[in-house]
């Protein structure tokens, strides 16, 4: 079966109410008949729900289907995104571990990284996403495991994955990967060989701006640890937010399609626009990893983005001067979003600390909604000629 046919067809088994949609399981914990099946779900003798902490049948439907999407053996969901990235560092790496990472990643990851991390004795260093041949000198005795997004966020540099995973194998470490950008309807990290795959659902999953979410899904010995972890300390997904979030699934690869053909046609109406210096999208020729976002991805993907000739001042009034598109910290909506890095997430860095992270002064970026191509073409293109 296919796996988009398996994950819509993935489904909480039928209750005696025979309803079609899955129903909600709003409850923190699950009864017993006897001492004796209590004993034997705490002595992990069976799979039976216990608690909503460690487990939730609503939950398991989106594991379960990530994981047919993913092609994954095992997964488990959480609060958000950040918490899938931090559970999978802490559930297993330990205090004098090294993690090898790209110096492109979501702001909040490379606070974790670079912040919290060391104060457990994690080690890190960064390497360029646009070079992997580099990065073999990068590693330490004491490297534990790869981590790293592509597409990037927000600079939509394209990482070869078989190259990583390949370098992974070699030296024995773990090649985790943030595939949200791509989403598992446009790319698969583990068929190309990487062994975790992480996600914000918040963003293309559920794709319509309602609630948090988190998955982490791969190689089952390493989601066993990543679990054990989660259910001590606490991260988990609740069933509304997995009853949501399951749901978008049935319709992610329908809208993948339409944000990727929205944003691939607005690359190309922008791509000479004379305000602009530089426009990347990973399906134009023009990118610097076109050849690698062929390879392995379905589509380019929803997103866009682009240098504006007028550097920081020009951002923030391209963001002023926008009518339709919305100014919000997120991305992955059918509304479509535009963001400038440098004046807000980014904002508290010294414009050094930016550029060391690629947040050049004029960078937008522009999430492709759903609404039509030409409407969001002419709004972006009225509020060039006003910066
Ligand atoms: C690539 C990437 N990874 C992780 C996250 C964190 O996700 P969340 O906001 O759901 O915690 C984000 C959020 O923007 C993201 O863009």
């Amino acid at each position: 079966m296919h796996p988009i046919t398996k994950a819509i067809r993935t489904q909480v088994p039928r209750t005696n109410e025979m309803e079609h949609s899955s129903p909600l399981f709003l409850t923190s914990s699950f009864c017993f008949d006897n001492a004796e099946d209590m004993r034997a779900a705490f002595a992990d003798e069976t799979d039976d729900n216990i608690y909503s902490r460690f487990s939730n049948p609503n939950v398991q439907e989106f594991v379960d289907r990530i994981c047919a999407l993913e092609g994954a053996e095992a997964g488990y969901a959480t609060a958000s995104g950040m918490s899938a990235v931090f559970a999978s560092f802490m559930a297993l790496l330990k205090s004098g571990d090294h993690l090898l990472s790209c110096n492109a990643i979501f702001g909040s990851t490379h606070t974790v990284v670079t912040k919290i991390l060391p104060k457990y004795g994690i080690e890190y260093t960064y390497v360029e996403a646009g070079n992997v041949s580099s990065w073999e000198k990068a590693i330490r005795p004491n490297t534990k495991m790869i981590y790293l997004e592509t597409p990037t966020n927000p600079g939509l540099d394209i990482i070869d994955l078989e190259e990583v995973a390949s370098l992974a194998r070699k030296h024995n470490l773990i090649l985790n990967v943030d595939n949200c950008f791509a989403t598992p309807v446009g790319q698969r990290p583990l068929e190309l060989g990487a062994d975790l795959v992480v996600h914000s659902a918040t963003k293309w999953i559920d794709g319509q701006g309602r609630v948090l979410g988190g998955v982490i899904a791969g190689r089952k010995d390493l989601i066993k640890d990543i679990y054990l972890f989660c259910r001590s300390t606490g991260p988990a997904l609740s069933a509304f937010n997995a009853w949501i979030l399951s749901k978008s699934l049935e319709t992610l690869d329908v809208r993948m399609e339409r944000h990727a053909i929205n944003a691939h046609q607005l690359a190309k109406a922008l791509e000479h626009h004379p305000k602009i210096t530089w426009l990347k999208y990973p399906f134009l020729a023009s990118h610097p990893h076109h050849r690698i976002a062929l390879k392995q991805m379905k589509n380019g993907g929803g997103i866009l983005c682009f240098e504006l000739a007028g550097g920081l001042e020009s951002g923030r009034k391209f963001l002023d001067s926008l009518q339709l598109l919305s100014l919000t910290a997120n991305l992955g909506d059918s509304r479509s979003i535009a963001s400038h890095p440098a004046s807000t997430t980014h904002a508290k860095l010294s414009e050094q600390e930016r550029l060391a992270v690629n947040i050049t002064p004029g960078l937008i970026r522009i999430s492709a909604g759903l609404e039509y191509a030409d409407d969001l073409l002419q709004d972006i293109l009225q509020a060039l000629e006003k910066c």
